[in-house]
């Protein structure tokens, strides 16, 4: 089936956070797409629409079913139903893990350059952010384990949360490295938070590792966030999935999900993954084809036409790092100077720390808007180094 992801949907003046912009911008910075869902999830959401009641509503065995199917057939991981638990996203799962899990002034270690929001779970709650920078040879990241090592060891360490597959940076973690992170982890009595919400958005022909399938440390001793949300478009409705193979373990998660009240769906919530998950893998496969071929796009263009400025390669995410560092001057200045000039609504790379001197660019979105961007990039950054060196 051809599916339509070159067709310009408006998103002006709906509502929508991304878009809520001045007329001549084009923002490619928080992590939704431009395009329509899978067609079969609108109709079934349409068709429970029509029925015109909205009231309360459960978590059903198609829900369990839904998550068990997709994670078996797409990612060889066998969930048993017992260890899922809704809750209404991810961000509202790790910032109440995060209070549950550990103490107010205990450390939280994440690998940055990350998702900016775990930042506010942990630092809203009282807790320290603890930095694993990850380290960047010019063509890939690795995790600095003698670092991670000794980050783990202090003693008021309870919590690791990772990103697998990582934003912003691209990287899938491959399963001797989500191994070595569980082994040492359960030797310094650290539990895992794996946030797998970009797991099914990869290079076409190759996969992610379930943290918790990796071995009996990693199932163990982790808690594993996924939803449909960021592959199917769906971020706005408001669902996820928690993971928690450890009986202990889930009780507490449970507990606190409970407490926070966010452990209970809307009507659209619950019935949501049963649509991506049981009807949507064509649209999906087709999605990526197309992200990919964006993708190359960008980089390519970026190679050949903007000088100073190149794509990290990744194999997941909708999103492009960019490594800017070559550019003459400060990349958060370069970050405004860019919307100022062009319109282009960017991420700044200091937002995820351990980013400095690089940029997050949202490339899901029809190959319209990738290439006026990039045209846009292109002349800001020319602009800006101009500017620069005329004040010096
Ligand atoms: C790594 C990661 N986790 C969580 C989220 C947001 O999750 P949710 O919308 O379910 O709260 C995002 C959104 O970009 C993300 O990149």
């Amino acid at each position: 089936m051809n599916f339509q992801f070159d067709q310009i949907i408006e998103r002006r003046n709906t509502g929508a956070m991304k878009w809520d912009v001045n007329e001549n911008e084009l923002p490619m910075w928080v992590a939704d797409m431009d395009f329509q869902t899978a067609p079969e999830i609108t109709e079934s959401m349409v068709d429970r629409a029509r029925q015109g009641v909205f009231g309360y509503t459960l978590v059903t065995d198609e829900w369990y079913g839904a998550y068990q199917t997709w994670w078996k057939k797409r990612h060889q991981f066998e969930i048993r139903k017992e260890w899922l638990v809704f809750c209404t996203g991810v961000v509202p799962a790790v910032s109440s893990i995060v209070r549950k899990i550990t103490t107010v002034g205990e450390n939280v270690v994440v690998m940055t350059p990350v998702y900016n929001i775990f930042f506010n779970s942990i630092s809203n709650n009282g807790r320290n952010v603890l930095e694993n920078p990850l380290k960047y040879d010019g063509n890939e990241y690795q995790i600095d384990f003698t670092d991670l090592q000794e980050k783990l060891a202090d003693a008021q360490t309870t919590l690791l949360i990772i990103c697998n597959p990582h934003n912003p940076v691209g990287k899938i973690w491959d399963r001797e490295t989500l191994k070595r992170i569980g082994d040492l982890c359960v030797k310094y009595h650290v539990t895992v938070l794996s946030d797998e919400i970009h797991c099914d958005i990869t290079e076409p022909g190759s996969d992610y590792t379930p943290f918790a399938s990796v071995s009996e440390n990693c199932q163990n001793n982790s808690i594993t966030c996924v939803s449909p949300t960021k592959a199917f478009n769906l971020a706005g409705i408001q669902t996820a999935a928690v993971i928690v193979p450890d009986d202990n373990l889930r009780n507490k998660v449970v507990r606190g999900l409970n407490t926070d009240e966010v452990a209970e769906p809307n009507v659209f919530a619950a019935m949501a993954p049963a649509s991506a998950f049981g009807c949507g893998g064509n649209w999906l496969d087709a999605l990526r084809e197309y992200l990919w071929e964006n993708r190359r796009y960008a980089e390519a263009y970026m190679e050949k036409e903007i000088r100073g400025v190149s794509a990290v390669s990744g194999r997941a995410t909708y999103l492009l790092w960019i490594d800017c560092r070559s550019v003459i001057g400060d990349s958060s200045e370069l970050c405004r100077f860019i919307r100022c000039h062009s319109g282009l609504y960017l991420s700044d790379g200091n937002e995820y720390r351990n980013g400095k001197g690089f940029l997050r660019m949202n490339l899901a979105c029809p190959r319209q808007q990738v290439t006026d961007g990039l045209k846009r990039l292109k002349d800001s950054v020319a602009a800006y180094e101009s500017w620069v060196c005329s004040q010096c």
